[in-house]
């Protein structure tokens, strides 16, 4: 089977998945979706900055909702970045499932239940209308703190506290969107927090999604997710690859989410976001963390240098999950309901040398 794939929007996440998905067997790119009305018409391929593929990128909506695909992987911004409504996407995503593809996205909605039940209707209304399927995925969160604990809890005999620590310097992600717009970074102290209320529902959100998921998971019953937030203004004008931030504007963000349940914090979520290496030295540093406490302890570190590889990861977690979403039962499906997803086809198995003897 080869599974027919459209690529919604072509930035830096949309690019890494057109490329895997044109060089992997059993999967096909029919068709792109882009924004920028200067990048329709021209080839996929050339815009993932690869070999012409022969798809042409079209700003059409109609257009790909008549297509005929199996697949669609959104890799778009959060429509509220462009001045939408919170929750706009889950209108796209409906339109889409209901035109009878599946939608697999990086921008959120991984566990779409902690949004309250009108938004999981929409969707599985869609799905149900389309015969289709909605996964949501990514890196972190979508692999790290997510599926990443919870799997270590396979070896647990009893667990305390679950402890994900991010550690990000976002000194080379190139996205003034992602950085600026949507995270509040190179902002005055006063335009961030005018800004807070409208972007709330995402930043936290997004967190709030994992921490749950972990706690259904595992069963465990939260009393409440709590927040906390700190916040680092640069001290000297920062060059970055999103652009300038400016002295005494945002460069740095530390969140800490908390699942509670019995007055203790038993999963909880901290991130550590910093514009540049120099950011609030005070802060934690190193290596990403995972920390099972309880009988046995785990910890589980990983180098933090995760930018450049995260938005290649982001995509191939979605790229991956392509077969398993597709062949899915239609509706909502969360890594909680899907099987182990892997990097199928992805083992490089070097040819064979040729015998020279034989050759002789
Ligand atoms: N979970 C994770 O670990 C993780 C990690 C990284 C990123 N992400 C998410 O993945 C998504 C893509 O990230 P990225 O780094 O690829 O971002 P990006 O490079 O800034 O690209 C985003 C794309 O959004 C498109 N866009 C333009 N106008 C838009 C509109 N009105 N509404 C929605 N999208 C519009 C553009 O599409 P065209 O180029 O087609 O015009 C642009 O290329 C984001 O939602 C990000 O938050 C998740």
């Amino acid at each position: 089977m080869t599974y027919k794939v459209i690529q919604w929007s072509s930035g830096n996440v949309g690019k890494h998945a057109v490329r895997a998905v044109a060089e992997r067997t059993g999967m096909k790119l029919v068709g792109m979706y882009v924004f920028s009305a200067d990048k329709a018409g021209r080839d996929a391929g050339e815009i993932a900055g690869i070999g012409k593929l022969g798809v042409k990128a079209t700003d059409d909506v109609e257009k790909i909702i008549a297509m005929d695909a199996d697949v669609v992987l959104h890799t778009a911004l959060p429509s509220l970045v462009y001045g939408e409504e919170p929750m706009a996407d889950i209108d796209t995503f409906c339109r889409l499932l209901a035109s009878g593809k599946n939608v697999i996205t990086t921008v959120g909605y991984m566990y779409p239940q902690v949004y309250g039940g009108k938004f999981t209707k929409q969707l599985e209304e869609a799905c149900r209308l389309g015969g289709s399927t909605f996964h949501s995925t990514g890196l972190n969160p979508g692999w790290m703190g997510d599926l990443l604990p919870v799997t270590m809890t396979a070896l647990s005999r009893r667990v305390d506290r679950i402890h994900v620590r991010e550690i990000s310097n976002f000194q080379h992600y190139p996205s003034p969107e992602i950085m600026f717009d949507m995270m509040g970074f190179a902002k005055t102290p006063a335009q961030f927090k005018n800004d807070a209320e409208r972007y709330k529902f995402w930043l936290s959100g997004l967190f709030r999604e994992s921490v749950q998921m972990v706690a259904d998971a595992l069963g465990v019953k939260l009393d409440e997710i709590r927040e906390k937030t700190e916040r680092a203004l640069a001290e000297t004008d920062l060059e970055t690859a999103a652009g300038l931030v400016k002295k005494g504007t945002v460069a740095g963000q530390h969140w800490e989410w908390a699942g509670m349940a019995g007055g203790e914090k038993v999963i909880v979520h901290e991130t550590v976001w910093r514009m540049h290496e120099s950011v609030a030295p005070g802060w934690p540093n190193g290596d990403h963390s995972i920390v099972v406490d309880g009988e046995p302890r785990m910890e589980v570190k990983f180098d933090a240098r995760w930018i450049g590889d995260g938005l290649q990861g982001t995509a191939m977690h979605a790229v991956n999950a392509i077969p398993y979403v597709c062949d899915a039962p239609c509706g909502i499906k969360t890594f909680l309901d899907l099987p182990w997803i892997v990097g199928k086809g992805t083992v490089h198995v070097p040819k064979k040398k040729a015998d020279k003897k034989k050759k002789k």
